[in-house]
């Protein structure tokens, strides 16, 4: 049965997308099968992962809302596409995607399965042909998808940027999962938040400094609430700020098919030993 995996944070430009098809990457490279869930309208994962863009008429018809829209009478399979990465799978956003919320409702009345429930059974359908689901979801804090995300999940990685914009964001999102676990009396694990796009300033050494070495928390406030609740949930792993993302949109390919030496590409495949580590797998 595959482990599901959501990359979460309600802040817009956090890292998610890049998050998700790097690491997807590194773990079909370890020679995983894994499938990827794209929920965001922009389908940025989607063009990642098959090169194909939003305005592109591609997949047939056959993406994440058509899916919903024909539950109960064709099998989910059907709605999954192979990628340009070997081991990847996908499931696709396309322009139909911002339909999504208004189909859950109807469906809810016509079949009875809660709006936020869905992705928990259709990806129970496949789970057990892939050994990972990573799921990348819209920069939104307490959207439907989102919380079909996090429903779906048994991990959660939220990625930061090292900003106050990103850490609140954070908050909430986490705020979101806790929610979430007591509403529905499940099991949705924060796996570690990870620190993106990451450069040696002043200000990314001192929150870092900070979060890590956990020195002068008593001092600043804002440091405080970074590390006091969420220091042993960062991962020791983080990523490099580098030109290979920049070059990986131009070639609409996952970076660590471009240049796997790059210094985020090594960050990727360490934060995928890390997760290894921290899952017990
Ligand atoms: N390690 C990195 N080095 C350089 N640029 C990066 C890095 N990670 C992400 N970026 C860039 O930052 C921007 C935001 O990244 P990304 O799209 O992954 O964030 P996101 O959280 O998915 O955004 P959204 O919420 O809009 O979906 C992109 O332009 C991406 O190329
Ligand atoms: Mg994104």
């Amino acid at each position: 049965m595959a482990i599901c995996i959501s990359i979460v944070v309600g802040k817009g430009g956090a890292g998610k997308t890049t998050t998700c098809v790097n690491l997807a990457s590194a773990m079909a490279m370890d020679g995983n099968k894994v499938l990827v869930v794209d929920t965001d309208t922009q389908a940025n994962t989607t063009m990642f992962l098959t090169s194909y863009k939003l305005n592109e008429k591609a997949f047939g018809g056959k993406g994440l809302f058509d899916m919903i829209r024909a539950w109960g009478l064709i099998d989910v399979e059907n709605y999954i596409h192979p990628t340009q990465i070997e081991g990847i799978d996908v499931i696709v956003s396309n322009d139909a995607t911002p339909l999504i919320p208004q189909q859950l409702e109807t469906l809810e009345k016509v079949a009875g399965i809660k709006a936020e429930e869905f992705l928990l059974h259709a990806l129970s359908e496949v789970a057990e042909n892939y050994d990972y689901i990573l799921i990348d979801t819209p920069p939104a804090q307490n959207d439907v998808l989102v919380q079909n995300a996090l429903l779906a999940s048994d991990h959660v990685i939220i990625p930061v940027k090292l900003d106050e914009q990103c850490i609140d964001a954070l908050k909430l999102s986490d705020g979101l999962r806790m929610q979430l676990e007591k509403d529905y009396d499940t099991e949705i694990n924060l796996l570690g938040i990870l620190p993106t796009m990451v450069e040696r300033t002043a200000l990314t050494s001192y929150y870092l400094d900070l979060a890590f070495v956990n020195k002068d928390r008593e001092e600043n406030p804002a440091a405080e609430e970074l590390a006091i609740p969420y220091a042993d949930k960062l991962f020791r792993t983080y990523i490099h700020k580098g030109n290979v993302i920049n070059e990986s949109s131009l070639y609409k390919k996952p970076a660590l098919l471009i240049n796997k030496k790059a210094k985020p590409c090594v960050d990727y495949v360490n934060l995928w030993a890390e997760i290894k580590e921290r899952m017990g797998v």
